[in-house]
């Protein structure tokens, strides 16, 4: 495993952050570096998710970790994915974002997804996710698509957490 490095997490607003990303095409040497710094980047601040333009990579790779507490970590690393079935049922979270820090808000999401993936050594995988997993893996396919969680919440909430965040930005970049 090569040496791992923090990355940079960038905040809202930023046109990074808008934007639909590209696939991964090669899953190399070079992506496998990516999603190290991108764990230890998430693990550091510390987080549950984290994706690729979220460190300013205009990637579809993401990296979640929805371990209990107390259990053994569960890293994942999910390049390319895609949403292969979605249940009926929908379930409701108080989701966060390392982007938005400290900004909390309830967002309705199908309570189970399904979704392919490419693991670091570029194997498929399909796998069904629910409970905290489904809320990540589909907070973090948003990013992906450069979807927000306050872009699932009411417009008066979003302009109120969007103010705030300009506010933080501007006395992040004075000191
Ligand atoms: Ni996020």
């Amino acid at each position: 495993m090569p040496r791992m490095t923090l990355r940079n997490i960038l905040l809202h607003p930023d046109p990074r952050l808008k934007k639909v990303c590209e696939p991964v095409a090669d899953v190399d040497a070079k992506i496998r570096k990516l999603a190290s710094d991108m764990l230890e980047t998430m693990y550091d601040a510390p987080g549950v998710g984290l994706a690729g333009p979220q460190v300013g990579v205009m990637k579809r790779i993401f990296v979640i970790d929805c371990a209990e507490k107390d259990a053994a970590a569960d890293p994942m690393v999910l390049i390319n994915p895609q949403i292969t079935w979605v249940s009926e049922g929908l379930n409701t979270y108080e989701e966060g974002c390392l982007s938005i820090p400290d900004m909390y808000e309830e967002v309705t999401r199908p309570e189970m997804v399904r979704m392919s993936y490419l693991d670091v050594d570029g194997k498929l995988h399909e796998d069904e996710f629910d409970e905290l997993y489904a809320t990540a893996v589909q907070h973090e396919l948003d990013h992906l698509d450069g979807v927000l969680f306050i872009d699932h919440i009411s417009k008066m909430k979003r302009a109120m957490i969007t103010s705030k965040m300009k506010k933080l930005k501007k006395e992040l970049a004075r000191d």
